[in-house]
């Protein structure tokens, strides 16, 4: 007699993204990593260093078994590499889960390479058109605007434009991916604008994002939540040599807590071993205490850590049998960091 085994559980702990009433799991996986290698025009690497494609493929599908509902990625990630992946990872399971992508990048996906932005509605139909070949499907869930610092009267002809393509069936819902709540609230004038995707980590506090999101009713979609692996106590996290082709061995201005490129800072550092009782109370490890950090700072966060094994996968999915932190251990984490 054959005997199946099933590994995929339920998993209850779900979030709304903002007004759209799309749920998700109150996780979702973010796959700039799994892009694999790529850089700028000017050898600036873009990636987080080498990937197993196969690895990553398992760790998605292990992800699905494990009730995570929600992936995030963008075209320009490895140079569309992410976008195929995922689309090759869900397969059949596609209509199971929230597929959220990005434009506003250009890139060369045979050299791997970066090269400028294009804030023009003609780009985004195009970028829409190639993200949906590459992932293999038919409509994009939430797409998000990747210019972070758009210009706003730029940024809502693209929300006009959003609007027609949710009218065309192609997006259900859209973001800005940008750290500016001004900016955020320029594309919330638009009717299916549900989220923004900021920067928010227990290291990296958000309050006025968070309260535009409150007030506008869009969710709260956390990218960097484990701080880049510095809330992980991964390899990186003990100063260890990052690969060269990994995007914090020489870290851009705006990558915080990697010093000049030779390791995790050491006062970042100093604030996550602060923070470490707290954080991996109740059985949680550190990273899992990060996501329950996020989740207990606001009903509207979302947390997307990046991933690159089975095992980052398991032990990231885990947390949302746990859930968020108490209101004590929140204010605890409050006060070791003085706020
Ligand atoms: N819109 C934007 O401009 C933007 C910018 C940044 C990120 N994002 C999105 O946000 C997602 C997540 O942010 P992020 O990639 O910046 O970083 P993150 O989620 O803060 O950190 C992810 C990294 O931490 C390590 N890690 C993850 N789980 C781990 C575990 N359980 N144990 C040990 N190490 C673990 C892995 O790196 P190692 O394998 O090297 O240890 C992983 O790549 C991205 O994938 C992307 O979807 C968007």
């Amino acid at each position: 007699m054959e005997i199946t085994r099933t590994t995929r559980t339920t998993n209850t702990f779900t979030r709304t993204l903002g007004r759209s009433g799309i749920e998700v799991s109150a996780l979702g996986f973010g796959c700039w990593a799994i892009g694999g290698e790529w850089q700028s025009a000017d050898g600036q690497p873009l990636g987080w260093g080498r990937v197993d494609d196969e690895e990553s493929v398992r760790a998605v599908r292990r992800a699905l078994d494990l009730g995570v509902t929600f992936f995030d990625t963008a075209d320009v990630y490895g140079c569309g590499h992410s976008e195929r992946l995922l689309g090759r990872a869900l397969g059949k399971r596609r209509d199971e889960v929230v597929v959220a992508t990005k434009w506003g990048n250009l890139f060369d996906e045979r050299t791997r390479t970066a090269d400028g932005q294009d804030a023009t509605p003609e780009h985004a139909r195009r970028a829409l058109t190639a993200s949906l070949a590459r992932l293999g499907t038919d409509h994009v869930d939430l797409y998000q605007l990747h210019i972070a610092d758009a210009r706003p009267a730029d940024a809502a002809e693209l929300r006009d434009a959003c609007e027609t393509f949710v009218a065309e069936g192609l997006v259900r819902a859209y973001a800005w991916s940008t750290d500016d709540p001004a900016r955020a609230a320029v594309f919330a004038e638009g009717e299916h604008c549900t989220a923004v995707q900021h920067a928010l980590n227990v290291l990296q506090d958000a309050p006025a994002m968070l309260a535009l999101c409150e007030e506008l009713d869009l969710a709260s979609i956390d990218r960097s939540p484990l701080a880049m692996g510095l809330l992980t106590g991964g390899h990186h996290a003990r100063r260890a040599p990052l690969e060269a082709g990994d995007i914090r061995s020489r870290p851009p201005a705006w990558l915080p807590g990697f010093g000049d490129g030779s390791g995790a800072a050491p006062e970042w550092l100093a604030r996550v071993e602060a923070l470490r009782e707290v954080l991996t109370s109740g059985g949680r490890t550190l990273a899992q205490g990060a996501l329950a950090w996020l989740w207990a700072r606001s009903p509207r966060t979302v947390p997307i850590p990046g991933f690159r094994s089975v095992a980052q996968a398991e032990e990231n999915a885990s947390a949302l049998a746990k859930g968020p932190l108490t209101a004590a251990q929140s204010a605890e984490v409050d006060r070791i960091l003085g706020r």
